[in-house]
């Protein structure tokens, strides 16, 4: 697996030194409240398991399933609920924990839906942001690092459901999307 790897852009130590910011950046932001965090599946589950562990507050933790990619390198252009959370969230602070922010259409569905059940806040941690691929406008408070406009794997991230488990976050060979 590491050998469809073309380039490195963030390692575990740079990946943990995000974690470790954005769980201070968090706790302090929400001190004194108690957030409903809701990780988006399945590419924020690792940065979702290290992020909230970095932060020094009460939470309660959720997950979503949410789906606009055909397991390819675009989006689809169209978001579905795949797994919704369980609990209600009318009137509680909510912090969507997202991997990766590219069209923006995924989280602008996710914070429409989270809205009309009237949560009292809704914010965004994103461990990457991808500004230059934005179609609709939508942004996170807490972010990890920006990005370049190129596709990405590993921590969590997919190329046709594969390098998840990549420790690090890199990007793949052309021919590794060539000869798919
Ligand atoms: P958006 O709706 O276009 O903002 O896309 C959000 C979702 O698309 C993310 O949660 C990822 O699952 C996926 N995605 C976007 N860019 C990349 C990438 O570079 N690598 C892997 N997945 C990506």
């Amino acid at each position: 697996m590491n050998n469809d790897i073309l380039k490195t852009l963030y390692s575990k130590e740079d990946i943990q030194t995000a974690c470790k910011r954005l769980g201070k950046e968090i706790s302090t932001f929400y001190k004194g409240k108690t957030p409903i965090v809701i990780g988006v599946l399945k590419g924020s589950m690792f940065f979702m398991a290290d992020l909230v562990r970095y932060a020094d507050i009460y939470m309660e933790l959720d997950f979503m399933d949410v789906s606009s990619y055909h397991g390819g390198l675009s989006s689809s252009g169209e978001v579905k609920l795949v797994t919704d959370i369980t609990k209600d969230v009318s009137g509680r602070d909510i912090l969507i924990v997202e991997d990766i922010v590219d069209t923006g259409r995924t989280l602008k569905f996710l914070m429409d839906t989270l809205k009309d059940r009237g949560a009292k806040s809704i914010e965004v941690c994103s461990l990457l942001d991808k500004p230059s691929g934005r179609v609709v406008e939508a942004s996170s408070k807490f972010v990890g690092f920006e990005v370049p406009n190129e596709f990405v794997v590993g921590y969590g991230l997919d190329y046709d459901e594969k390098y998840r488990n990549l420790p690090y976050i890199g990007v793949l060979k052309p021919e590794i999307y060539s000869t798919k």
